[in-house]
């Protein structure tokens, strides 16, 4: 079996980054030594299509997505050659993985217990129990696999700054996670009340079926994830034809991928400028803290997107402050300048389609 490389930081090296530490958080520092490309910023056009570098330590090949500024969450694409597996490792963060292209199967494990194996595909979804060792096989010979993660990697770097605690720590964790359980990764999964399903493996996001949440927008849908007791909090969202989610704020932490369907986005600082991003299968995007946010769909089709949440536990709201926090900072359609809603109804008709007209005095509902 191939272990993990560059687990470890050097005397020299950790003195090299204390030397550099006013500046350089040890996570940052991390993704030095990895040596992989790494995105930054608020947006990605196309993760399917994102330039990657070979990752000695993984194996495969990859790069991080270390956007809005933030050091709470990251993530990360991987892709596996076709016939390669990549390297088995652990880790004290919590890790969500995402299945873009291709299929195989991962095999997860607790020190000296047998070893689970799920198959996955495309639009599959899973949780890495903390601490367990997994590890990916493409099981395809002819085509790549591309998976892409959602991890805590951030928090759990800079707080014990010690990479041997974080990738070689036997620490197991029983209440989370025992291979006794067969089904763990096979159970279809259970309701935890409204809009809310507790699972460890989603063979198919695209399809899952959402419940409506009409709060967030006519005929919006959604449903949030409890997956391996983890903290890192997901979620579903579908846009109906011809509606858009009214903008709102909140902290960083969460990215959000377009799944199916397009339209656009629209971002900005209060008082700041505008800005508008095209969204297709695939885009990302990851407002900064106190950032307005605003997803529109002026299309015949609906927009789903699965959000990588992180902070919180999984059935509470997005990154600091929980939902009441989250849905204060929705700004009303009245109090939104009108410019933002005309260009919707303008996109809308420009498509031959009649927009849903937003209320003109409502606030979240
Ligand atoms: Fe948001």
């Amino acid at each position: 079996m191939r272990f993990n490389t560059l687990i470890i930081v050097t005397p020299l090296q950790y003195k090299d980054w204390r030397a550099r530490s006013i500046k350089l958080s040890f996570y940052d520092y991390w993704l030095e030594l990895e040596n992989i490309p790494v995105y930054r910023g608020n947006f990605i056009e196309d993760v399917y299509t994102l330039q990657l570098g070979d990752w000695p330590r993984l194996g495969g090949r990859g790069a991080y997505l270390s956007l809005a500024n933030q050091q709470v969450t990251n993530g990360y694409v991987v892709e596996i050659s076709p016939g390669a597996d990549l390297k088995p490792e652990r880790h004290l963060f919590e890790k969500i993985t995402y299945v873009l292209s291709g299929n195989g199967a991962t095999q997860v494990w607790q020190d000296g217990g047998k070893r689970l194996t799920f198959e996955w595909q495309a639009g599959s979804f899973f949780a890495i129990p903390l601490n367990a060792h997994h590890q990916h096989f493409n099981g395809s010979g002819s085509q790549p696999a591309r998976l892409m993660a959602a991890t805590t990697a951030p928090e759990a770097l800079n707080q014990y700054h010690n990479l041997d605690f974080v990738f070689n720590n036997p620490f197991v964790f029983k209440d989370r996670f025992d291979p006794e359980q067969s089904d763990f990764f096979t159970a279809e999964g259970h309701s935890w009340g409204t809009r809310s399903w507790e699972t460890n493996f989603v063979a198919d996001v695209r399809s899952f079926e959402l419940e409506a949440w009409e709060a967030k927008g006519a005929g919006a849908r959604h449903m949030r994830f409890v997956m391996a007791d983890s903290v890192y909090g997901c979620h579903i969202h579908e846009l109906s034809p011809v509606t858009y989610v009214q903008a709102h704020r909140h902290a960083a932490g969460a990215m959000i991928l377009v799944l199916s369907g397009s339209g656009y986005e629209i971002m900005y600082m209060k008082d700041g400028p505008r800005q508008r991003f095209e969204l297709k299968p695939g885009a990302i995007i990851s407002p900064g803290t106190g950032m307005y946010h605003l997803h529109a769909n002026p299309n015949a089709e609906p927009l789903r997107q699965i959000a990588f949440r992180g902070g919180g536990f999984s059935l509470y709201g997005a990154g600091v402050g929980g939902p009441e926090a989250h849905m204060s900072e929705l700004v009303p359609y009245d109090q939104e300048d009108p410019a933002v809603h005309e260009e919707f109804y303008a996109e809308c008709r420009s498509r031959g389609l009649e927009p849903v007209l937003m209320p003109i005095k409502q606030g979240p509902g």
